[in-house]
Protein backbone atom coordinates (compact mmCIF):
# COMPACT_ATOMS: atom_id res chain seq x y z
CA UNK A 1 0.00 0.00 0.00
CA UNK A 2 0.94 3.37 -0.43
CA UNK A 3 2.41 5.54 2.45
CA UNK A 4 -0.56 8.28 1.82
CA UNK A 5 -2.78 5.55 2.99
CA UNK A 6 -2.24 6.27 6.82
CA UNK A 7 -4.41 4.81 8.69
CA UNK A 8 -6.19 7.95 9.76
CA UNK A 9 -6.83 8.67 5.90
CA UNK A 10 -8.40 4.96 6.39
CA UNK A 11 -10.54 5.73 8.91
CA UNK A 12 -12.09 9.20 7.10
CA UNK A 13 -12.49 7.67 3.41
CA UNK A 14 -14.19 4.77 4.79
CA UNK A 15 -15.74 7.16 7.07
CA UNK A 16 -17.65 9.10 4.47
CA UNK A 17 -18.20 6.08 1.79
CA UNK A 18 -20.08 4.61 4.30
CA UNK A 19 -22.52 7.35 5.17
CA UNK A 20 -22.96 7.73 1.03
CA UNK A 21 -23.46 3.94 1.49
CA UNK A 22 -26.02 3.52 4.44
CA UNK A 23 -28.52 5.90 1.89
CA UNK A 24 -28.39 3.30 -0.50
CA UNK A 25 -27.93 -0.17 -0.44
CA UNK A 26 -27.10 -0.42 -3.91
CA UNK A 27 -23.56 0.03 -3.90
CA UNK A 28 -20.68 -2.13 -3.22
CA UNK A 29 -18.94 -1.14 0.05
CA UNK A 30 -15.87 -2.75 -0.59
CA UNK A 31 -15.78 -0.75 -4.11
CA UNK A 32 -15.80 2.85 -2.25
CA UNK A 33 -14.30 2.64 0.86
CA UNK A 34 -10.19 4.29 0.24
CA UNK A 35 -10.94 5.63 -3.55
CA UNK A 36 -8.10 7.18 -4.71
CA UNK A 37 -8.64 11.12 -4.75
CA UNK A 38 -7.63 12.44 -7.67
CA UNK A 39 -6.10 15.88 -6.20
CA UNK A 40 -5.66 19.25 -7.65
CA UNK A 41 -1.92 20.26 -8.24
CA UNK A 42 -2.12 23.86 -7.05
CA UNK A 43 0.12 24.34 -4.90
CA UNK A 44 1.74 20.89 -5.30
CA UNK A 45 5.20 20.88 -4.87
CA UNK A 46 7.13 18.98 -7.18
CA UNK A 47 8.83 16.25 -4.75
CA UNK A 48 4.86 15.56 -3.74
CA UNK A 49 4.79 11.56 -3.80
CA UNK A 50 2.02 11.68 -6.67
CA UNK A 51 4.56 13.75 -9.00
CA UNK A 52 7.59 11.44 -7.84
CA UNK A 53 5.46 8.36 -8.67
CA UNK A 54 4.28 9.70 -12.20
CA UNK A 55 7.48 10.55 -13.57
CA UNK A 56 8.92 7.04 -12.08
CA UNK A 57 5.76 5.67 -13.95
CA UNK A 58 6.65 7.52 -17.47
CA UNK A 59 10.75 7.07 -17.31
CA UNK A 60 9.96 2.88 -16.84
CA UNK A 61 7.27 3.14 -19.87
CA UNK A 62 9.90 5.31 -22.14
CA UNK A 63 11.94 2.83 -21.76
CA UNK A 64 9.72 -0.29 -22.99
CA UNK A 65 9.12 -0.46 -26.90
CA UNK A 66 6.55 1.43 -29.19
CA UNK A 67 4.67 -2.01 -29.80
CA UNK A 68 4.43 -2.72 -26.26
CA UNK A 69 0.89 -1.54 -25.04
CA UNK A 70 2.39 -0.26 -21.43
CA UNK A 71 4.74 1.87 -23.32
CA UNK A 72 4.39 5.82 -23.05
CA UNK A 73 4.69 5.93 -27.07
CA UNK A 74 1.82 2.94 -27.21
CA UNK A 75 -0.52 5.33 -24.52
CA UNK A 76 0.18 8.24 -26.59
CA UNK A 77 -0.79 7.12 -29.89
CA UNK A 78 -4.23 5.31 -28.29
CA UNK A 79 -5.11 9.09 -28.48
CA UNK A 80 -3.32 9.99 -31.68
CA UNK A 81 -0.22 9.14 -33.49
CA UNK A 82 2.08 10.30 -36.44
CA UNK A 83 3.84 7.30 -35.86
CA UNK A 84 3.92 4.98 -38.92
CA UNK A 85 2.29 1.22 -38.36
CA UNK A 86 -0.88 0.49 -36.81
CA UNK A 87 -1.67 -1.68 -33.32
CA UNK A 88 -4.55 -2.00 -31.86
CA UNK A 89 -6.44 0.51 -30.86
CA UNK A 90 -4.19 3.72 -32.44
CA UNK A 91 -5.62 6.76 -33.24
CA UNK A 92 -9.00 5.59 -31.39
CA UNK A 93 -9.75 9.69 -29.52
CA UNK A 94 -12.99 10.74 -29.34
CA UNK A 95 -13.49 14.63 -30.43
CA UNK A 96 -16.27 16.18 -31.75
CA UNK A 97 -18.59 13.23 -31.44
CA UNK A 98 -20.98 11.96 -28.69
CA UNK A 99 -18.05 10.28 -27.10
CA UNK A 100 -16.05 12.66 -25.81
CA UNK A 101 -16.50 12.87 -22.05
CA UNK A 102 -17.11 9.01 -21.80
CA UNK A 103 -14.46 8.02 -23.75
CA UNK A 104 -11.32 10.55 -22.59
CA UNK A 105 -12.50 9.12 -18.88
CA UNK A 106 -11.87 5.00 -20.08
CA UNK A 107 -8.91 6.39 -21.20
CA UNK A 108 -7.57 8.01 -17.78
CA UNK A 109 -8.97 5.26 -15.81
CA UNK A 110 -7.05 2.43 -17.78
CA UNK A 111 -3.65 5.12 -17.62
CA UNK A 112 -3.70 5.43 -14.25
CA UNK A 113 -3.71 1.83 -13.68
CA UNK A 114 -1.07 1.36 -15.72
CA UNK A 115 0.97 4.22 -14.39
CA UNK A 116 0.14 2.26 -10.43
CA UNK A 117 1.77 -0.68 -12.01
CA UNK A 118 4.30 0.88 -13.09
CA UNK A 119 5.56 3.30 -10.38
CA UNK A 120 4.25 0.86 -8.18
CA UNK A 121 2.63 2.98 -6.15
CA UNK A 122 -0.83 1.39 -6.24
CA UNK A 123 -2.63 4.23 -4.83
CA UNK A 124 -1.74 6.52 -7.12
CA UNK A 125 -4.38 9.06 -9.23
CA UNK A 126 -4.37 11.30 -11.43
CA UNK A 127 -3.78 14.77 -10.42
CA UNK A 128 -5.94 17.47 -11.88
CA UNK A 129 -5.13 21.26 -13.32
CA UNK A 130 -7.53 23.68 -12.53
CA UNK A 131 -6.98 26.75 -14.76
CA UNK A 132 -10.28 28.08 -14.02
CA UNK A 133 -8.50 29.01 -10.58
CA UNK A 134 -6.41 32.10 -11.08
CA UNK A 135 -3.57 30.91 -9.18
CA UNK A 136 -3.08 28.10 -11.94
CA UNK A 137 -3.13 30.06 -15.29
CA UNK A 138 0.16 29.09 -16.00
CA UNK A 139 1.79 25.51 -16.73
CA UNK A 140 1.98 23.42 -13.24
CA UNK A 141 5.61 24.46 -12.06
CA UNK A 142 6.78 20.75 -11.68
CA UNK A 143 6.23 20.56 -15.38
CA UNK A 144 9.05 23.24 -16.18
CA UNK A 145 11.48 21.82 -14.35
CA UNK A 146 14.12 20.82 -17.39
CA UNK A 147 15.22 17.55 -16.41
CA UNK A 148 11.99 16.24 -15.12
CA UNK A 149 9.72 13.35 -17.40
CA UNK A 150 6.93 15.84 -16.70
CA UNK A 151 9.23 18.32 -18.76
CA UNK A 152 9.06 18.69 -22.46
CA UNK A 153 11.04 21.07 -24.20
CA UNK A 154 10.74 23.58 -27.06
CA UNK A 155 9.29 23.65 -29.49
CA UNK A 156 7.53 20.67 -28.75
CA UNK A 157 6.33 23.10 -25.48
CA UNK A 158 6.88 26.38 -26.32
CA UNK A 159 9.60 28.23 -24.36
CA UNK A 160 7.07 30.79 -23.06
CA UNK A 161 4.93 27.85 -21.20
CA UNK A 162 8.34 26.44 -19.99
CA UNK A 163 9.31 29.54 -18.59
CA UNK A 164 6.13 30.56 -16.78
CA UNK A 165 5.52 33.61 -18.78
CA UNK A 166 2.59 32.53 -20.54
CA UNK A 167 -0.79 32.09 -19.18
CA UNK A 168 -4.38 31.39 -20.00
CA UNK A 169 -6.57 34.41 -20.51
CA UNK A 170 -9.76 34.00 -17.81
CA UNK A 171 -11.63 33.95 -21.24
CA UNK A 172 -9.85 30.97 -22.76
CA UNK A 173 -10.84 28.98 -19.45
CA UNK A 174 -14.12 29.80 -18.74
CA UNK A 175 -16.49 26.34 -18.41
CA UNK A 176 -19.57 28.38 -17.84
CA UNK A 177 -21.07 28.05 -20.50
CA UNK A 178 -21.10 24.58 -20.37
CA UNK A 179 -22.06 24.18 -16.86
CA UNK A 180 -24.93 26.14 -17.20
CA UNK A 181 -26.36 24.01 -19.98
CA UNK A 182 -28.84 21.56 -19.61
CA UNK A 183 -28.49 18.98 -21.97
CA UNK A 184 -25.71 16.41 -21.93
CA UNK A 185 -24.66 16.90 -25.42
CA UNK A 186 -24.74 20.71 -25.54
CA UNK A 187 -22.81 21.19 -22.10
CA UNK A 188 -20.26 18.04 -23.12
CA UNK A 189 -19.56 19.88 -26.64
CA UNK A 190 -19.04 23.63 -24.79
CA UNK A 191 -16.75 22.53 -22.28
CA UNK A 192 -14.88 20.39 -25.28
CA UNK A 193 -14.57 23.18 -26.78
CA UNK A 194 -14.18 25.57 -23.71
CA UNK A 195 -11.75 24.96 -21.90
CA UNK A 196 -10.79 21.85 -23.61
CA UNK A 197 -10.07 23.09 -26.99
CA UNK A 198 -8.71 26.51 -26.18
CA UNK A 199 -6.17 24.94 -23.35
CA UNK A 200 -4.71 22.45 -26.04
CA UNK A 201 -4.31 25.35 -28.77
CA UNK A 202 -3.14 27.90 -26.25
CA UNK A 203 0.00 25.74 -25.12
CA UNK A 204 0.39 24.90 -28.65
CA UNK A 205 3.49 22.73 -29.60
CA UNK A 206 2.24 19.15 -29.00
CA UNK A 207 -0.62 19.92 -27.00
CA UNK A 208 -1.66 21.84 -29.93
CA UNK A 209 -2.15 18.69 -32.60
CA UNK A 210 -4.61 15.99 -31.90
CA UNK A 211 -1.89 13.53 -33.14
CA UNK A 212 1.10 13.98 -30.41
CA UNK A 213 -0.97 15.55 -27.73
CA UNK A 214 -0.60 13.06 -25.54
CA UNK A 215 2.77 12.59 -25.64
CA UNK A 216 2.95 15.64 -23.10
CA UNK A 217 2.71 14.34 -19.32
CA UNK A 218 0.24 17.80 -19.01
CA UNK A 219 -1.92 16.25 -21.46
CA UNK A 220 -3.43 14.04 -18.76
CA UNK A 221 -3.67 16.43 -15.91
CA UNK A 222 -5.41 18.72 -18.33
CA UNK A 223 -7.93 15.76 -19.18
CA UNK A 224 -8.16 15.02 -15.30
CA UNK A 225 -9.69 18.37 -15.10
CA UNK A 226 -12.11 17.99 -17.98
CA UNK A 227 -13.46 14.52 -16.77
CA UNK A 228 -13.83 16.30 -13.08
CA UNK A 229 -16.11 18.76 -15.12
CA UNK A 230 -18.79 15.85 -15.94
CA UNK A 231 -19.12 15.23 -12.19
CA UNK A 232 -19.33 19.11 -11.61
CA UNK A 233 -21.93 19.33 -14.04
CA UNK A 234 -24.24 16.40 -13.09
CA UNK A 235 -23.58 17.94 -9.36
CA UNK A 236 -25.73 20.93 -10.05
CA UNK A 237 -28.86 18.71 -10.96
CA UNK A 238 -31.96 20.74 -12.10
CA UNK A 239 -32.49 18.06 -14.79
CA UNK A 240 -29.09 17.39 -16.08
CA UNK A 241 -28.60 14.08 -16.76
CA UNK A 242 -26.49 11.55 -18.34
CA UNK A 243 -28.07 10.35 -21.78
CA UNK A 244 -29.30 7.30 -20.12
CA UNK A 245 -32.05 6.69 -22.84
CA UNK A 246 -29.60 6.92 -25.81
CA UNK A 247 -28.74 3.32 -26.76
CA UNK A 248 -25.90 4.23 -29.19
CA UNK A 249 -24.08 6.27 -26.42
CA UNK A 250 -25.14 3.80 -23.58
CA UNK A 251 -23.58 0.48 -25.55
CA UNK A 252 -20.34 2.51 -27.32
CA UNK A 253 -17.44 0.01 -26.49
CA UNK A 254 -13.88 1.43 -26.81
CA UNK A 255 -10.63 -0.83 -26.61
CA UNK A 256 -7.92 0.04 -24.31
CA UNK A 257 -5.30 -2.60 -22.09
CA UNK A 258 -4.74 -3.13 -19.16
CA UNK A 259 -1.46 -2.84 -16.50
CA UNK A 260 -1.08 -6.35 -17.56
CA UNK A 261 -0.71 -5.16 -21.55
CA UNK A 262 -4.18 -7.30 -22.24
CA UNK A 263 -7.27 -5.72 -24.05
CA UNK A 264 -10.22 -4.32 -22.17
CA UNK A 265 -13.61 -3.16 -23.69
CA UNK A 266 -15.66 -0.54 -22.40
CA UNK A 267 -18.49 1.31 -22.97
CA UNK A 268 -19.88 4.57 -21.73
CA UNK A 269 -22.29 2.75 -19.28
CA UNK A 270 -19.24 1.59 -17.32
CA UNK A 271 -17.99 4.92 -16.62
CA UNK A 272 -20.75 6.95 -15.42
CA UNK A 273 -20.43 6.96 -11.77
CA UNK A 274 -16.20 7.62 -10.65
CA UNK A 275 -16.49 6.51 -7.08
CA UNK A 276 -18.82 3.31 -7.55
CA UNK A 277 -17.56 1.90 -10.86
CA UNK A 278 -14.21 3.35 -11.28
CA UNK A 279 -13.09 3.46 -7.46
CA UNK A 280 -11.49 7.43 -7.67
CA UNK A 281 -12.97 10.92 -6.62
CA UNK A 282 -12.00 14.48 -6.86
CA UNK A 283 -10.04 16.62 -4.11
CA UNK A 284 -12.93 19.19 -3.14
CA UNK A 285 -15.80 17.71 -4.79
CA UNK A 286 -19.23 18.73 -3.60
CA UNK A 287 -21.47 15.84 -1.77
CA UNK A 288 -24.02 16.18 -4.69
CA UNK A 289 -21.56 14.59 -6.64
CA UNK A 290 -22.73 11.22 -4.80
CA UNK A 291 -26.27 12.15 -4.27
CA UNK A 292 -26.46 12.44 -8.04
CA UNK A 293 -27.92 9.05 -8.27
CA UNK A 294 -30.28 8.94 -5.73
CA UNK A 295 -32.07 12.13 -6.90
CA UNK A 296 -33.25 11.30 -10.12
CA UNK A 297 -35.41 13.58 -10.73
CA UNK A 298 -37.69 14.22 -13.95
CA UNK A 299 -37.66 16.12 -16.10
CA UNK A 300 -34.50 16.13 -17.61
CA UNK A 301 -33.72 18.41 -20.72
CA UNK A 302 -32.61 18.59 -24.41
CA UNK A 303 -31.92 21.43 -26.16
CA UNK A 304 -33.26 22.27 -30.02
CA UNK A 305 -32.96 24.88 -32.14
CA UNK A 306 -36.88 25.67 -32.64
CA UNK A 307 -36.47 28.23 -35.41
CA UNK A 308 -33.52 29.92 -37.32
CA UNK A 309 -34.64 33.71 -36.86
CA UNK A 310 -32.17 35.29 -39.26
CA UNK A 311 -31.11 33.00 -41.87
CA UNK A 312 -27.70 33.93 -42.85
CA UNK A 313 -27.66 36.07 -46.17
CA UNK A 314 -23.83 36.78 -47.38
CA UNK A 315 -20.63 34.30 -48.48
CA UNK A 316 -18.75 32.75 -45.73
CA UNK A 317 -16.33 35.15 -43.47
CA UNK A 318 -12.98 34.16 -42.82
CA UNK A 319 -10.97 34.34 -39.45
CA UNK A 320 -7.66 35.32 -40.02
CA UNK A 321 -4.63 37.67 -38.90
CA UNK A 322 -6.91 40.07 -38.26
CA UNK A 323 -9.94 41.30 -35.84
CA UNK A 324 -13.26 40.32 -37.73
CA UNK A 325 -16.68 42.33 -37.76
CA UNK A 326 -19.73 40.99 -39.32
CA UNK A 327 -22.86 43.19 -38.67
CA UNK A 328 -25.92 41.35 -38.02
CA UNK A 329 -29.23 42.95 -38.95
CA UNK A 330 -31.43 42.59 -36.19
CA UNK A 331 -34.37 45.50 -37.68
CA UNK A 332 -36.87 42.52 -39.10
CA UNK A 333 -36.69 40.86 -35.82
CA UNK A 334 -36.81 43.54 -33.39
CA UNK A 335 -40.34 43.33 -32.13
CA UNK A 336 -40.02 39.71 -31.17
CA UNK A 337 -37.09 40.29 -29.37
CA UNK A 338 -38.03 41.72 -25.94
CA UNK A 339 -40.60 39.00 -25.53
CA UNK A 340 -38.03 35.97 -26.35
CA UNK A 341 -35.51 37.87 -23.68
CA UNK A 342 -38.53 37.21 -21.10
CA UNK A 343 -39.18 33.97 -21.89
CA UNK A 344 -37.89 31.51 -19.57
CA UNK A 345 -37.52 28.36 -21.47
CA UNK A 346 -36.33 30.05 -25.03
CA UNK A 347 -32.68 31.63 -25.95
CA UNK A 348 -31.44 33.64 -28.78
CA UNK A 349 -28.41 31.69 -29.77
CA UNK A 350 -26.09 32.61 -32.90
CA UNK A 351 -25.07 29.79 -34.42
CA UNK A 352 -21.96 29.32 -36.14
CA UNK A 353 -22.23 26.70 -39.17
CA UNK A 354 -19.78 24.56 -41.40
CA UNK A 355 -16.73 25.95 -39.30
CA UNK A 356 -13.74 25.14 -41.17
CA UNK A 357 -9.81 24.93 -41.36
CA UNK A 358 -7.14 23.25 -44.02
CA UNK A 359 -4.50 22.81 -40.78
CA UNK A 360 -4.94 23.60 -37.00
CA UNK A 361 -4.97 27.13 -37.04
CA UNK A 362 -3.38 27.62 -33.24
CA UNK A 363 -5.35 30.76 -32.77
CA UNK A 364 -8.61 31.24 -30.01
CA UNK A 365 -11.23 33.83 -31.15
CA UNK A 366 -12.80 35.45 -28.54
CA UNK A 367 -16.46 36.55 -29.93
CA UNK A 368 -18.41 39.39 -29.10
CA UNK A 369 -22.12 40.62 -29.66
CA UNK A 370 -23.32 44.30 -30.29
CA UNK A 371 -20.56 46.13 -28.10
CA UNK A 372 -20.71 49.55 -28.44
CA UNK A 373 -18.04 51.52 -29.91
CA UNK A 374 -14.82 51.68 -27.73
CA UNK A 375 -16.02 49.25 -25.24
CA UNK A 376 -13.93 47.29 -23.32
CA UNK A 377 -14.11 43.65 -24.24
CA UNK A 378 -13.38 41.12 -22.13
CA UNK A 379 -15.00 37.84 -20.44
CA UNK A 380 -16.52 40.49 -17.83
CA UNK A 381 -18.35 42.02 -20.63
CA UNK A 382 -22.08 41.56 -21.35
CA UNK A 383 -21.39 41.21 -25.14
CA UNK A 384 -18.62 38.26 -24.39
CA UNK A 385 -20.06 35.26 -26.17
CA UNK A 386 -17.30 33.14 -26.01
CA UNK A 387 -14.87 31.66 -28.04
CA UNK A 388 -13.82 29.66 -31.05
CA UNK A 389 -10.74 27.33 -31.86
CA UNK A 390 -10.47 24.39 -33.78
CA UNK A 391 -8.72 21.38 -32.50
CA UNK A 392 -10.10 18.30 -33.95
CA UNK A 393 -13.27 18.41 -35.19
CA UNK A 394 -13.37 20.93 -38.07
CA UNK A 395 -9.31 20.26 -39.05
CA UNK A 396 -8.92 18.90 -42.29
CA UNK A 397 -5.64 17.40 -42.22
CA UNK A 398 -6.96 16.22 -38.54
CA UNK A 399 -9.94 14.15 -39.27
CA UNK A 400 -9.64 10.11 -39.14
CA UNK A 401 -11.97 8.55 -40.77
CA UNK A 402 -15.07 11.26 -42.48
CA UNK A 403 -14.64 14.38 -42.04
CA UNK A 404 -16.71 16.54 -40.28
CA UNK A 405 -16.89 20.36 -40.22
CA UNK A 406 -17.65 22.37 -36.71
CA UNK A 407 -20.31 23.65 -35.30
CA UNK A 408 -20.55 26.40 -32.40
CA UNK A 409 -23.75 27.70 -30.72
CA UNK A 410 -23.66 30.49 -28.29
CA UNK A 411 -26.12 31.67 -25.81
CA UNK A 412 -26.37 35.54 -27.06
CA UNK A 413 -29.93 36.63 -25.15
CA UNK A 414 -27.43 38.86 -22.53
CA UNK A 415 -25.45 39.96 -25.17
CA UNK A 416 -28.42 41.38 -27.17
CA UNK A 417 -30.66 42.45 -24.19
CA UNK A 418 -27.00 45.21 -23.77
CA UNK A 419 -27.17 45.79 -27.18
CA UNK A 420 -31.03 46.32 -27.21
CA UNK A 421 -30.21 49.15 -24.82
CA UNK A 422 -27.66 50.99 -27.34
CA UNK A 423 -30.52 51.48 -30.28
CA UNK A 424 -28.25 49.88 -33.09
CA UNK A 425 -30.04 48.52 -35.59
CA UNK A 426 -26.94 46.57 -37.26
CA UNK A 427 -24.64 44.60 -34.19
CA UNK A 428 -21.63 44.01 -34.71
CA UNK A 429 -20.43 40.42 -34.42
CA UNK A 430 -16.35 41.06 -33.59
CA UNK A 431 -13.86 37.66 -33.89
CA UNK A 432 -10.92 38.95 -32.51
CA UNK A 433 -7.63 36.53 -32.32
CA UNK A 434 -6.20 36.32 -29.49
CA UNK A 435 -3.59 34.10 -27.64
CA UNK A 436 -2.09 32.79 -24.18
CA UNK A 437 -1.03 36.14 -22.19
CA UNK A 438 2.81 36.82 -22.32
CA UNK A 439 3.85 38.28 -18.55
CA UNK A 440 0.18 39.58 -18.33
CA UNK A 441 -0.13 41.14 -21.69
CA UNK A 442 -2.64 39.44 -24.65
CA UNK A 443 -0.46 38.40 -27.30
CA UNK A 444 -1.46 37.91 -30.94
CA UNK A 445 0.04 34.28 -31.93
CA UNK A 446 0.21 33.65 -35.60
CA UNK A 447 -2.74 32.16 -37.58
CA UNK A 448 -1.14 28.95 -39.12
CA UNK A 449 -4.50 28.36 -41.21
CA UNK A 450 -7.71 30.23 -41.46
CA UNK A 451 -10.80 29.24 -40.45
CA UNK A 452 -13.97 29.93 -42.85
CA UNK A 453 -17.41 29.96 -41.04
CA UNK A 454 -19.70 28.83 -43.79
CA UNK A 455 -23.26 30.55 -42.32
CA UNK A 456 -23.81 32.74 -38.93
CA UNK A 457 -27.54 32.41 -38.25
CA UNK A 458 -29.38 33.88 -35.43
CA UNK A 459 -31.79 31.22 -34.02
CA UNK A 460 -34.27 30.78 -31.10
CA UNK A 461 -33.24 27.52 -28.67
CA UNK A 462 -35.23 26.11 -26.39
CA UNK A 463 -34.75 23.46 -23.55
CA UNK A 464 -37.15 20.54 -24.25
CA UNK A 465 -38.73 18.20 -21.67
CA UNK A 466 -37.77 14.67 -22.24
CA UNK A 467 -39.21 12.05 -20.13
CA UNK A 468 -38.37 8.26 -20.28
CA UNK A 469 -38.28 5.16 -18.70
CA UNK A 470 -34.36 5.64 -18.26
CA UNK A 471 -33.39 3.03 -15.26
CA UNK A 472 -32.42 5.03 -12.17
CA UNK A 473 -28.75 3.58 -11.77
CA UNK A 474 -27.03 2.58 -14.70
CA UNK A 475 -26.60 -1.47 -15.16
CA UNK A 476 -23.45 -2.25 -12.73
CA UNK A 477 -20.38 -4.30 -14.80
CA UNK A 478 -18.36 -6.35 -13.00
CA UNK A 479 -16.07 -4.40 -10.37
CA UNK A 480 -13.29 -2.98 -11.67
CA UNK A 481 -10.19 -5.02 -10.29
CA UNK A 482 -7.56 -3.47 -8.38
CA UNK A 483 -4.01 -3.70 -10.11
CA UNK A 484 -1.86 -6.32 -8.72
CU1 LIG B 1 -8.52 13.79 -26.97
CU2 LIG B 1 -7.67 16.91 -25.10
O1 LIG B 1 -7.83 15.52 -26.36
Amino acid sequence: MSNRFTRRRFIATAGAAATTVLGSSIFNLESVWAAPIRRNLGGMAASDPVLVSYRKAIKAMKLLSTSNPLSWDYQAAIHGTTLAGSYPAWNTCEHGTHFFWCWHRMYLYWFERIIRKMSGDPGWALPFWDYHDPSQRTLPPPFRVSGSELFVANPNRPTAWNSGSASFPASHVDPSAGMAALDYFIAQGDIESNPHDNVHVDIGGWMGNISEAAQDPVFFVHHSNIDRYWNLWLAQSGGRHDPLTDAAWKGHTSLFFDENGKEVRMNCCDVLRCAEQLNYTYEGEPPEVKEYCLKFIFPWWIFVIAQVLIPWPGPPVELGEREITVPIDISRVRERIPALLQSRNESLVIELDNVVADRAPGVVWEVYLGAPPNTAMNAESPHFLGTVSLFSRGVRSHAHGEFQPQHFTFNATRAIEAALRTRQEKLPLVFVPTGPLIDGKPSQPKVQSPVRIGAINVSIGHNEERKSDAPIVPERQQEPKRPK
